[in-house]
């Protein structure tokens, strides 16, 4: 499925030659195995985390979004990683966008896609969000020997 997303949204993006299609835009950090004392939440305790709506496909299977699709927006990051684990780890993912000073975008949509060893997985907002020019994306799973995820984010 992911695939065939990047497929059609890659010949979308060719297509229309939109320039602000990628995902240099994008701060992330590595799929980071993480314990209690280095994971999101003890680190920022201050942090009041929003969680993202959250669609269980089938097992190891979610997707999260936040926002709608609005006339006007476009793509404005693409981002995918994946990782594998020797053995069960407690993970997580932090985006943030953008990466540097304000691109003036106002985001409408956000949806990340993602699929795990694990059953079940976190999608937050930590900052920012829908309506606004930021967004810090946070994902979380524990226990799980493989974290894989494709990031979409729209605005205009
Ligand atoms: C992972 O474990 C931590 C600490 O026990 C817990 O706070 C958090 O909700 C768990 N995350 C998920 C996605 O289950």
């Amino acid at each position: 499925m992911f695939l065939v997303l990047c497929l059609v949204l890659g010949i979308m993006a060719s297509v229309s030659g939109q320039p602000h299609a990628r995902a240099s835009d994008l701060y992330y950090t590595d799929i980071t195995p993480v314990t209690d004392e280095t994971r999101y939440t003890t680190l920022n305790p201050d942090t009041q985390l929003t969680e993202m709506n959250k669609v269980k496909h089938s097992k190891g299977n979610i997707v999260f979004t936040a926002g709608e699709r609005a006339s006007g927006d476009r793509l404005i990051v693409n981002h995918y990683d994946d990782e594998n684990f020797p053995s069960a780890k407690d993970v997580e993912v932090l985006m943030s966008y953008p990466a540097g000073a304000s691109t003036g975008v106002t985001l409408t949509s956000i949806e990340v896609y993602v699929d795990m060893a694990a059953d079940d997985a976190g999608g937050y907002l930590t900052k920012g969000g829908i309506g606004q020019t930021n967004v810090e994306i946070l994902l979380t799973s524990n226990q799980t020997r493989s974290f894989v995820y494709e990031t979409f984010i729209y605005g205009y």
